[in-house]
């Protein structure tokens, strides 16, 4: 199902109202591992990443990603911990404007690279890397981070995985329009029940507090 395209406008609003919730969300728990002093390495996986900035240049999640660990790096190397980046981004013009962007913010910041992180990069579908990735999920901490288009990835076949893990937190962002369009069929009934009869008794424009 053909979701929204971010990436051929600027961000609206609502996108840079979720965007600054995952960054909040990375700004706490980066120190949360790195201050332990006892974790050696850790990961933040960013599946579906965009381009790195929208069309005015707001930054997206990659950037704020780097942002974060920019803003953490004064303890990284004291505490020694290796952070891990995983950007991936399906579509192949995309794509190379991630890598561009993030290989521009690293070489104006070169203390990230020499301070401990590593940004891996990979140009493919989700459904194909996630094989490959809970295996590093499941013996590493890991924040993941889920900001597909649509719900095709809205499936027990990744929440169970992710679910089981130990040390993970995972953040999945799908638009409150599809609650209120499928909110009653099946796939989105067994991840998430919502009584959309309550829900559809407010108003559309309600639907983000439901
Ligand atoms: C909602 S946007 C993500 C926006 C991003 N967080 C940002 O801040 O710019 C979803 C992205 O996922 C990409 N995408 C779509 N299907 C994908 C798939 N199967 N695997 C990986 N990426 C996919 C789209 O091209 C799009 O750039």
């Amino acid at each position: 199902m053909p979701g929204k395209d971010l990436h051929s406008q600027p961000f609206d609003e609502g996108t840079i109202t979720k965007l600054k919730i995952f960054e909040n969300y990375a700004k706490e728990w980066i120190p949360t591992f790195v201050m332990s002093g006892s974790v050696k390495e850790i990961w933040i996986f960013d599946f579906f990443a965009g381009t790195g900035y929208d069309l005015n240049g707001v930054a997206g999640s990659p950037i704020r990603i780097l942002q974060q660990i920019k803003n953490q790096i004064g303890n990284i190397p004291k505490k020694g911990t290796k952070i891990n980046v995983y950007f991936n981004e399906f579509e192949k013009e995309k794509y190379n404007l991630l890598e561009e962007s993030c290989k521009q913010f690293l070489s104006n910041n070169p203390e990230l690279e020499r301070g401990g992180l590593e940004v891996h990069y990979r140009n493919a579908d989700f459904a194909e890397l996630f094989p490959e990735a809970i295996e590093i999920i499941q013996e590493y901490p890991s924040l993941v981070y889920l900001d597909q288009n649509g719900m095709k990835f809205l499936s027990d076949k990744y929440f169970l995985e992710l679910e089981k893990t130990k040390t993970t937190d995972f953040l999945f962002f799908l638009s409150s329009s599809y609650f209120w369009r499928f909110g009653n069929e099946k796939a989105f009934k067994d991840n998430l029940n919502i009584d959309m009869n309550k829900a559809k008794q407010n108003p559309y424009k309600y639907i983000r507090a439901f």
